[in-house]
């Protein structure tokens, strides 16, 4: 049996007298399709910052097993684990407004080869050959999420739904194992909403980058998710398949006590 991708055991992560994360044990098993949901300050971001690198959690373990063996994250800087395989896309957009989105996807494929972004940025001359694959990366992963025709737009100029996919494309520019997405959806309408869900699916179905995903919006994380884990006040509640967790007492009971009650009650 292969080993799960991503191993998180008992990791309890604090930030003075707040549990963010209380004693959290997950898997997300290779090629899967895994969603995280639960209500507002459950810890979702949290666990997302853990598994990245970004926070180290005091207690507990979290292995990623990428292309290069198996790397334990706690402790580990972010471009560490980025460069192991784990590649993600912000809640808040971190994208550069003031650059296209070729630009922007470009800067991604530049600062995976260990150049960082501002070493990206301020490069001096490279050779013909690097460039030239570095643009058809770029190139390949715009018309991957249908914005080769708005390569040249400035990235603030975009829709919301075209700025998420271009997150997207950024995310897939180091080549990851897997992809992180806060809340691909936020801020888009009902035809963005379909259209990310289709092409979310195709990052996994065509490129085989397993996906690991926080979303607010339950009818695309149903439709989505193969399997997902509930987080409510930093702790697991459930885990199981859309059906399971949709009628799962607690998790009803959850969302229900929560102010997110009238965005999932109808939706769970
Ligand atoms: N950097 C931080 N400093 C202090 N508290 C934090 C920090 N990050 C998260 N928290 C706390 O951890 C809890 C979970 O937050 P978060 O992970 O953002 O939840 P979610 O993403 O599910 O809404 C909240 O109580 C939040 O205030
Ligand atoms: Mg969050």
């Amino acid at each position: 049996m292969t080993s799960p991708l991503f191993e998180v055991q008992n990791v309890t992560l604090r930030f003075g007298g707040v549990v963010s994360l209380n004693n959290v044990s997950m898997h997300q098993n290779r090629g899967e399709i895994l969603a995280v949901i639960g209500p507002n300050g459950a810890g979702k971001t949290s666990l997302f910052n853990s598994l990245t690198g970004v926070y180290a959690p005091q207690e507990g373990s979290i292995t990623f097993n990428g292309e290069h063996g198996a790397l334990s994250i706690i402790g580990k800087k972010p471009y560490r684990v980025n460069a192991a395989g784990v590649a993600r896309t912000f809640q808040a957009s971190r994208m550069f407004s003031a650059m296209t989105a070729f630009e922007n996807v470009k800067i991604g494929a530049e600062s995976h080869k260990g150049l960082g972004v501002v070493g990206a940025m301020l490069r001096g001359p490279s050779t013909r050959r690097h460039e030239r694959e570095t643009d058809e990366r770029a190139w390949s992963l715009l018309r991957f999420v249908g914005l080769e025709q708005q390569a040249n737009t400035l990235s603030a100029s975009l829709n919301y739904g075209a700025r998420r996919r271009l997150e997207i494309a950024r995310g897939l520019a180091t080549s990851p194992s897997v992809l992180l997405l806060d809340e691909p959806a936020a801020g888009t309408n009902p035809a963005e909403k379909n259209e990310l869900t289709t092409l979310i699916r195709r990052v996994r179905d065509e490129m085989g980058v397993s996906i690991l995903l926080i979303e607010h919006d339950m009818k695309l994380v149903m439709s989505l998710a193969e399997r997902l884990y509930v987080l409510n006040f930093g702790s697991v509640i459930a885990e199981g398949a859309p059906d399971e967790i949709r009628s799962n007492p607690a998790v009803i009971e959850a969302y229900l006590g929560s102010s997110d009650a009238g965005t999932a009650q109808g939706g769970l």
